[in-house]
């Protein structure tokens, strides 16, 4: 039997107890699926005196979580503290430069730091493992990386946020507003006192540029991502669109067009039997297209120290096994300075729904606006009233431009009888 891997585990929350836990539960098995034992030689995190649900005894303890960059008697850090820079920047950059190994779930920190991160992986022959940081249990990165290698993607779709997905989900169980279940979300402990990483999509959009990253061997760039969070889907339009055939999900998106990579994360109306469609709660999905493979579609649990602690122990299995590859597909002096578009160029299908005075002639002059921007409309749908009320008007369109539906969603917004600014929803063909 070959030298046993020697860990070191810093942050003992949610990742770090769940890699623990698994490390410790199935020794046996993964020192055999290894061909070494997996032992945890050291542990961190900010308070050594913490009421754990884990069992640290046996455990070596150790106050200053940066110093185990420095120790010899470890071979891998896992890194399971969290924030873009802080300790969790300062451990992994001394960790890698000092050769050894890195594990990691910090979506944020190989968001924004991936490259320069990668690169000093490179340098001193170190790995830098995140299968964790992109929908929790779910090996989206080793399907991209390893298993999906021979394919171009078209498009990479995730429903990567299980809070999001949970909100909705219930918003439309429990016919409640999207405070309502916020507000039950975070007393179950499902979202942060703080929700807005969360809710506004930013979290979201740190994982599909890495997955954008894996899928087109670029960069990961965060700059790029159009981003849109879920806070004003209300149950109205989740009415609309259930009596359209569809349901709304929070989507992060990466496209390749035929000008360069689109990634877009915001509310997507996807068909209510569609493949993601009928991901539910806080589960996580993503939907691969390869030229060759076709789709590739994965679901599973995307957060949780069982989920995430699964995703950490893989990585730290390959390098157990000596497995290398670089972060991002190609070595960092090769990858290609992507060419991103922005969303202005997005070509899809709309939905649009309009407060508005019920009088003669608010159809009329709605098309006629529709129909000087050429954009044609394929759905209407309005609901009996009292006269002289407010009512909704639902209108979807064929494919068009973004850029064109803005403007005339701009225009459309002055007319006289509008009770409110147009609302509008993108439609995901799946
Ligand atoms: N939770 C999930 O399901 C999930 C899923 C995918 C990815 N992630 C990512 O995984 C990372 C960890 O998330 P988590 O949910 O496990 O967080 P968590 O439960 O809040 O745990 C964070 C851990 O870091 C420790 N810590 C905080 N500040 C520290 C410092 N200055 N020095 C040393 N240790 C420090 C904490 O110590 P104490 O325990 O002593 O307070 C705690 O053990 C984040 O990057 C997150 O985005 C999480």
């Amino acid at each position: 039997m070959s030298s046993p891997l020697r860990i070191a585990i810093a942050g003992l929350g949610t990742v770090g107890g769940g890699a623990l836990t698994i490390l410790r539960n199935q020794a046996k098995l993964l020192e055999i699926r290894c061909g070494r034992p997996l032992q945890i030689v050291a542990v961190s995190a900010s308070n050594k005196n913490k009421k754990r649900d884990i069992d640290l005894s046996g455990l070596h303890w150790v106050d200053d979580t940066a110093s185990l960059a420095d120790d010899p008697d470890i071979d891998i850090i896992v890194e399971s503290i969290g924030g873009t820079d802080g300790i969790a920047r300062t451990l992994v950059e001394k960790a890698l430069a000092n050769g050894k190994s890195v594990v990691t779930a910090n979506k944020a920190l190989i968001a924004h730091h991936g490259v320069a991160l990668a690169e000093l992986a490179e340098k001193t022959g170190a790995v830098l493992a995140f299968e964790a940081a992109v929908a929790g249990g779910i090996p989206i990165i080793k399907t991209l990386r390893d298993g999906l290698a021979a394919n171009r993607f078209s498009r990479v779709i995730g429903i990567l946020n299980g809070t999001c997905n949970y909100i909705l989900t219930n918003m439309w169980e429990t016919s409640r507003s999207f405070e309502e279940v916020l507000k039950e979300a975070q007393a179950l402990g499902y979202a942060e006192s703080e929700p807005s990483f969360d809710v506004d999509g930013i979290d979201t959009a740190h994982k599909i540029s890495i997955l954008t990253s894996l899928a087109y061997g670029c960069a990961p760039s965060i700059d790029n991502v159009y981003i849109e969070g879920i806070r004003r889907i209300s149950l109205r339009d989740m009415k609309f669109a259930d009596e359209l055939g569809y349901t709304i999900k929070l989507l992060g998106i990466a496209v390749q067009t035929a000008t360069g990579i689109q990634q877009r994360v915001h509310p997507c109306m996807v068909g209510k039997n569609s493949m993601l469609g009928t991901v539910q709660g806080v589960y996580n999905a993503v939907l691969v297209e390869g030229d060759f493979v076709g789709r590739v579609f994965l679901e599973g649990r995307g957060a949780g120290a069982n989920p995430t602690g699964s995703s950490v122990v893989a990585d730290i299995m390959d390098i157990a096994r000596n497995v290398k590859y670089k972060p991002f597909t190609l070595p960092i002096a090769s990858l290609p300075h992507e060419n991103f578009v922005g969303i202005n160029s997005l070509r899809c299908s709309y939905y649009l729904r309009l407060s508005v005075i019920d009088k003669s002639g608010v159809l009329a002059e709605v098309t006629n606006i529709f129909k000087k921007h050429s954009i044609s409309l394929r759905s209407f749908l309005q609901h009996s009233h009292a006269p002289n009320e407010t009512v909704q008007l639902v209108l979807t369109t064929h494919e068009t431009e973004e850029s064109r539906m803005l403007a005339a969603i701009n225009e459309v917004a002055e007319l006289d009888f509008m009770r409110d600014h147009p609302y509008m929803i993108r439609i995901e063909n799946l």
